[in-house]
């Protein structure tokens, strides 16, 4: 018998009562600026609404959609980078699920509410220990971001989980599967969202281009599936920055809007870094920052894919070592080390990797 009160969560209460547009939560929702009209990110506005408009991830969804329609859902373990459409896909599946009926058959914690063990005790246990009067299909408890609960809770919720199984279906989403202790783990069936793959992307992309209108240029697109490396929330709000930036979004657009240094900057620094002196390459590429205001790190990032191509390199462990530096100059500048004794180490590496060619050469 259902005598909780609806679980107000936030997401699911605005879908629902945005689509059924009655309650008065469900009106004022219409004219949110978050979620409709000309200020809407764009990532709100369109995420995916239903499982036919995930993009990718085809066999997850495929497997999704067939245990759902046949009543078979187990615990889920959604895990992935950001961006790739794990809380998308089980708001869609809950949307499926239970049409208007969401609100009341969903809770969605995510990390911005108080999940102690506390919350996991009494929050999770009031809403899976009711029975629901309008059907009787399992209810849905949403654990988005799992990965920043305590230890205490998840070992909390091992119990619970076992506890209400007969009525109850949870879901849990993280980043880092490495966090969720395996009893948990090992309670659900872990789907892996990898980063979207750039076909994927690119069609995503120009169905929004195409619906809000946006003037794109050459290269706009690339640069946004580069920039946004398979995070398709990062694509989508570049692309909404760009768009209110400039006239047409073309690659120096994009680039620009993020500060990311653009691929002629990465190739002129690869010039100086293995044909100037240690002095020239080291101001050129200091310059380069000032003008342009790229941070180092940046410049790092963007330099290790040019390692695997560079031909003139030499014997393999020039490259070897030069992976190995370039790792460490990164690591120690996510310290928040000095960026120009980092940019010397940089173009020390290289130094050293030359002499290394001319000596190999000899
Ligand atoms: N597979 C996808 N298909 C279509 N749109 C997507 C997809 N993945 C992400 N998006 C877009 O990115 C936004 C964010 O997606 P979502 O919230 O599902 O990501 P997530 O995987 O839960 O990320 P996080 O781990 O950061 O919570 C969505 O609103 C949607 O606009
Ligand atoms: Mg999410």
């Amino acid at each position: 018998m259902e005598i909780d009160k609806p679980q107000n969560i936030e997401g699911i209460a605005k879908l629902d009562e945005a689509e059924a547009g009655t309650s008065a939560a469900g009106k004022r929702l219409r004219v949110d600026p978050t979620v409709d009209g000309k200020a809407a990110p764009w990532v709100e506005k369109y995420r995916p609404k239903t499982l036919d408009d995930v993009a990718a991830h085809k066999d997850i969804i495929d497997t999704i959609r067939r245990l759902t329609r046949e009543n078979r859902l187990p615990h889920l373990l959604l895990y992935g980078p950001p961006g790739t459409g794990k809380t998308s896909t089980i708001l869609a599946v809950a949307r499926q699920i239970y049409g208007k009926a969401l609100q009341n058959m969903t809770l969605e914690l995510n990390a911005s509410d108080e999940r102690g063990i506390d919350v996991v005790r009494q929050q999770i246990q009031d809403f899976a220990s009711t029975r629901s009067v309008y059907s009787n299909t399992f209810k849905l408890v949403i654990l988005d971001e799992c990965d920043a609960m305590t230890k205490d809770a998840q070992f909390a919720l091992r119990r619970v989980i076992e506890k209400y199984t007969r009525n109850t279906r949870f879901c849990l989403i993280c980043n880092y599967v490495i966090k969720i202790i395996p009893a948990l783990q090992s309670r659900c069936t872990r789907f892996r969202f990898p980063p979207l793959d750039p076909e994927h992307v690119r069609l995503r992309l120009e169905h929004v281009v195409e619906q809000e209108g946006v003037k794109m240029g050459p290269g706009g697109v690339d640069a946004l599936i580069t920039l946004g490396a398979g995070d398709m929330r990062r694509s989508l709000n570049i692309l909404q920055s760009a768009h209110m930036a400039f006239d047409a979004v073309d690659g120096d657009a994009v680039y620009l809007c993020t500060g990311s240094p653009m691929p002629r900057d990465i190739e002129a620094v690869v010039n100086w870094l293995l044909n100037e002196d240690f002095n020239e390459a080291f101001q050129r590429i200091l310059q380069l920052q000032v003008d342009k205001g790229i941070a180092l790190v940046d410049i790092v990032r963007e330099l290790h894919p040019w390692l695997f191509n560079i031909q003139a390199l030499g014997p393999p462990h020039v490259r070897v070592a030069l992976c190995e530096k370039l790792a460490d100059i990164e690591y120690r500048l996510a310290y928040g080390t000095s960026e120009r004794l980092q940019l010397g180490s940089l173009v020390a590496a290289f130094s050293l990797a030359r002499d290394e060619i001319v000596a190999a050469a000899e």
